[in-house]
């Protein structure tokens, strides 16, 4: 296949999307279009965009899905919280008491006292009974099946749950075994199950139906006035508690720095130390979590230079809102693998200290999020995810549960449509929220001010670097230092040694050879290249000239990161890793699968991979420093490199710990030296609003959204809104020809002709409100430019929807966005087709891409026939994802369409995403009420697309493919088997994992198990709460 070719199909430049024609000449700026324009692009380079790759896959990988399945009955969290807090203190008493009656009076108390939900003791007692159904219902079965080896851990781990358990109440964070639970509910039963119905009642496991059935008889059964008197009374001691719980939460928020670790209890210092290797923290980082507005709670931005170690601040500041003030926290990352990661990271600190770690990115996350009563929830989301949830806060009246936001890389506010989102994110915490603190930070933040303004936040600074960088050019053969200071900007270093055949000169004219064989291969070295194609070119070259001894340095181990790429590839592999892979050299783009990029990140890691070639995209996606990093060139594709995209690649040079000093080196042309004078002195670009980046997109979607969300009804609160915004601090820059007010004024008028949005009349005022359409939009998070074909598909869809296949509903869900980045190969397309079965020809022609259409393409015939093209490629892309559906091997599928394996596995991520956009969509119209059932399970076909024994252990964050095929060949079959796992076995049993991936894994199954069972158990207690307003009579 042609490479090259490939290379331009598929490519994606950047995450702007395809507009509509006539919603594009509506917001075509005026100099454009040459008339009437809504927005007014300001000059380009005010954009402050960064990293024009980065986003390739990751931008379109991820959903923007609204509100899931989850639907709470109660509202208030903090009260039962409080309630939850009280209770426990009078079951103690109880206990107490009981201890002393036993086995007393039980007989006495009927079954009134079980329709006061609320009331301390039997809730507690009810819930107790539930809690253990539900999590024998999840431990049960595996542990029949647990791997030998397991076992010996298992015994020791319930003799240590018992003692913990009599001990520290009910903490363990692995489920009971069933004979261990019955044993304590035995004890706890006789305590306090008062009623004797409930005392007789069989110890084995009853489901929730029956437990459900059973106190709702009892409920029935309850004189009603008894129970409305007793509420009435709960009110007001609800109240009390509430004020009482009020002051207290007061007084912990004063006197958090009281506590041994920044406010922290000393374990949190252990566990950073254990977990993170992290013994002392660096001067700055004490400095400014002393600062008086981090004690304060105001919003701050504050900004270092890479690996200055600014997450650890953030995730002190994430702990303390946490566990002191018992608030919910939601940490924003770029990207789905970062998102990932830090689930993993923080998932043994949540284990340890008590409060959950909850995934927002791809296709999970549930909206809005489940309430928890007695721990509070760390949200780690992409910023995509985290947009909608705070939506679905706001929705349902919750966004004051969240104390604190912190965005990761703040600048990337700069950046095109994903900064749009972030900007509308955190403008609408800022609006609706006023105890919700914001804290930004970032490497390459060059108008603080304008950011601050808009925050209304401080700002900390300073330039510490725990490793010193030190930045060089290379211009022919000389290497110079940069430095600002010198006139030149560059001062003379040294002459490059090299010695160099004709034949070597030729093919390595920049000497990129001798560049890399001065660190490799006992220290790291990435070599930043403009191109996909590049990168892997330069990878293929550097072997071509490296010695013997390069293969035999960790052999055996890269003998193993083939094998093991292999399978990753069901026994395809990339032909360039094949043959760089025995030198310990890879690369690393967009182009490769998801698995075959975390295997190359992890074995550059460990150091079985020495030098790795790679786009932008790895210096911003991923913490991976090395001790050398060379800038091929400066340029990413064809444009010249940014002053923070600069920053971004030469700060992954100088790994902290290892290194004492980090190097980068710019390979320069003669004509490119005074270009990149400006790009290595310059002060940083700034960052500039981005809702009017894409003819407005952003800005019409806010407004959107505002009116959906009944946060603004009119175009005043519109504007008053919008005053909140970047948008606004950057006015003057940015609205040239326009004001604010009027942008606001023709976004409302464009959003009523479109359908989206009416006015309702009363007698006395006129209100802005979205329609159904409008609603279905915004909640999807559809684009706008979309929505209507989007109705007007599932529509046609719906009037003969083929069943017996999958096509017809993947080509519902094949996103709009992908079909301008493919072109069919025709008798590739005619081949396909010929394959389907007569009812999916049918339904392809039903949608205007009939077969004789098709076949004269593949025969080279022109065709006059009026044929809707954009429906003719997206059925070809449907087809690509109908055939991965169906045989699960990206590889077999990128040879069989002649695509590349990277586009493939942007196709699925982005396709996946589109259908929990498309599902959202479907569930506020009520006429496609039979979409929801088959799309909630479309989605998590596609969002896996393995076979179906390995979704529940791919559902632990970072778990892939074939790691969760070794698992389950291991006999890890389900996420109970994995949370109940020891570590060091699993390590053991388990072929190149480390024991620190085995403990990330267990401990974020752990994770995830509490978690479902947490929700399971709150949706439990919603369903058996009696309403306040049930009418007594
Ligand atoms: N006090 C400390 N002592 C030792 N190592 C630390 C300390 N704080 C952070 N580190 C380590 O330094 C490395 C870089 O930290 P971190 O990822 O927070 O950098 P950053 O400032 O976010 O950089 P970037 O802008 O590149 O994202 C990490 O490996 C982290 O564990
Ligand atoms: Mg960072």
């Amino acid at each position: 296949m042609n490479a090259a070719k490939q290379e331009i199909k598929v490519k994606r430049v950047s995450s702007r999307k395809r507009s509509r024609d006539r919603f594009k000449s509506d917001l075509t700026p005026a100099k454009k279009k040459g008339g009437m324009c809504l927005l007014k692009y300001p000059p380009n380079d005010l954009y402050g965009t960064t990293m024009a790759d980065t986003n390739v896959v990751e931008y379109c990988s991820d959903s923007e899905d609204f509100f899931g399945g989850y639907d709470s009955i109660l509202e208030d969290s903090s009260v039962l919280a409080k309630l939850d807090y009280a209770e426990q203190n009078e079951r103690q008493q109880d206990v107490q008491h009981a201890a002393q009656d036993r086995p007393g009076n039980r007989q006495g108390t009927n079954f009134t006292s079980l329709r006061l939900s609320k009331d301390s003791t039997l809730k507690r007692a009810c819930d107790d009974v539930l809690t253990d159904s539900i999590l024998e219902g999840l431990q049960d079965e595996p542990f029949d099946y647990l791997p030998a080896t397991q076992c010996e851990f298992q015994e020791q781990i319930l003799e240590n749950t018992k003692r913990h358990k009599h001990h520290d109440g009910e903490k363990t964070s692995t489920p009971l075994r069933d004979t261990e639970k019955l044993a304590e509910a035995d004890v706890e039963s006789d305590i306090l199950h008062k009623t004797k119905r409930q005392r007789d009642m069989p110890k084995a496991r009853r489901s929730v139906a029956d437990q459900l059935k059973r106190t709702m008889l009892c409920n029935a059964a309850a004189p009603s006035s008894v129970s409305r008197s007793v509420v009435l009374k709960e009110a007001v001691v609800s109240e009390e508690i509430s004020v009482a719980m009020q002051a207290m939460e007061t007084v912990s928020a004063e006197t958090t720095d009281l506590g041994p670790f920044f406010g922290l209890p000393s374990k949190v210092k252990d566990l950073t130390y254990k977990l993170k290797g992290i013994k002392n923290l660096y001067d700055w980082q004490e400095k400014c979590l002393n600062l008086d507005c981090v004690q304060e709670r105001k919003n701050l931005i504050y900004s270092l230079p890479t690996s200055g170690g600014k997450t650890l601040v953030a995730e002190i500041l994430i702990l303390r809102e946490l566990l002191c003030r018992k608030k919910d926290c939601l940490f924003i990352l770029p990207y789905i693998s970062l998102v990932q990661e830090k689930v993993r990271g923080l998932a043994s600190f949540g284990l340890e200290l008590d409060f959950m770690v909850e995934e927002y990115a791809g296709s999970k996350g549930k909206f809005p999020p489940v309430k928890r009563r007695s721990k509070s929830s760390l949200y780690v989301a992409t910023i995509e995810k985290a947009h909608s949830l705070v939506n679905s806060l706001i929705e349902t009246n919750r966004l004051d549960s969240l104390g604190l936001v912190v965005v990761d890389e703040l600048h990337m506010l700069g950046d095109g449509n994903r900064g749009a989102i972030i900007e509308m994110t955190l403008a609408k915490v800022l609006y609706m929220s006023k105890t919700t603190q914001i804290i930004g930070m970032s490497a390459t933040l060059g108008n603080i001010k304008d950011l601050q303004m808009f925050l209304r936040a401080e700002n900390y600074t300073n330039d510490f670097r725990p490793v010193q960088l030190k930045e060089y050019v290379k211009l022919r053969d000389t290497i110079y230092e940069v430095d600002p200071k010198e006139e030149e900007c560059f001062k003379f270093s040294r002459v490059l040694n090299f010695k160099y055949s004709s034949s070597m000169q030729k093919i390595d004219p920049d000497h990129i050879i001798a560049l890399v064989t001065e660190v490799i291969p006992t220290q790291s070295c990435l070599v930043f290249c403009p191109t996909k194609k590049n990168c892997e070119n330069v990878a293929g070259m550097i072997c071509k000239y490296l010695k013997e001894d390069f293969l035999k340095h960790k052999e055996a181990e890269k003998a193993l990161l083939l094998r093991e790429l292999k399978d990753s590839g069901n026994g395809s592999m990339c032909p360039v890793l094949r043959r760089t892979v025995p030198y310990g050299i890879g690369y690393h783009h967009s182009g490769l699968t998801t698995e075959e990029r975390k295997l190359v990140e992890e074995a550059y890691s460990s150091g079985v991979l020495c030098l790795l070639t790679c786009t932008s995209t790895l210096a911003a996606g991923i913490n991976l420093p090395a001790r050398r990093v060379i800038l091929r060139s400066p340029y990413v594709a064809t444009d010249f490199l940014k002053r923070s995209q600069y920053k971004q690649m030469v700060g992954r040079a100088g790994r902290a710990g290892i290194d004492t000093v980090g190097e980068s080196i710019l390979i320069l042309q003669d004509k490119e030296r005074t270009m990149a004078k400006t790009l290595v002195c310059a002060p940083v670009e700034n960052c500039y609003s981005n809702l009017l980046h894409d003819d407005g997109k952003g800005l019409l979607s806010l407004i959107l959204s505002l009116i959906g969300l009944k946060v603004t009804t009119s175009v005043e609160q519109v504007t008053d809104f919008l005053s909140q915004t970047l948008l606004h601090v950057q006015e003057k820059q940015l609205c040239v020809k326009k004001s604010l007010w009027e942008f606001a004024q023709e976004c409302v008028e464009m959003l009523k002709e479109k359908g989206l949005i009416t006015v309702t009349t009363d007698s006395q005022s006129e209100a802005l409100q979205v329609t159904r359409l409008g609603k279905a939009t915004f909640k999807g998070s559809v684009d706008l430019t979309y929505s209507d074909i989007l109705y007007s598909d599932l529509s046609k869809g719906l009037e003969g929807l083929l069943l017996n296949s999958y096509l017809h509903l993947v080509y519902l869900v094949t996103p709009y966005d992908m079909i301008s980045q493919c072109k069919p190969e025709w008798m590739i397309y005619f081949r396909q087709f010929t394959l389907l079965s007569a009812a999916e020809q049918k339904m392809s022609a039903a949608v205007g891409v009939p077969e004789s259409f098709v076949a004269r393409k593949a025969a080279g015939q022109s065709v006059k026939k009026n044929v809707n093209m954009e429906a003719v490629t997206r059925m070809y892309l449907a087809l690509v994802l109908f055939s991965l559906l169906k045989e699960t091997n990206l590889w077999n599928v990128a040879e069989k369409f002649q695509l590349s394996r990277g586009f493939i596995q942007t196709l699925l991520n982005s396709s996946s995403a589109f259908c929990s956009c498309v599902l959202h969509f479907t569930e506020e119209l009520e006429e496609f009420w039979p979409f929801k059932a088959l799309l909630m399970e479309l989605t998590r076909r596609l969002s896996y697309c393995v076979k179906a024994e390995l979704i529940p252990l791919m559902e632990v964050a970072g778990v892939m493919e074939s790691r969760a095929k070794q698992l389950y060949n291991a006999g890890y079959k389900t996420l109970t088997h994995l949370a109940n796992a020891d570590p060091s076995i699993l390590a053991r049993s388990i072929e190149n994992l480390y024991k620190k991936q085995a403990s990330q894994i267990v401990a974020s199954a752990k994770m995830l198990l509490n978690e479902k069972a947490a929700a399971l158990q709150e949706e439990v207690d919603d369903l058996l709460m009696i309403p306040l307003d049930l009418p007594s009579h």
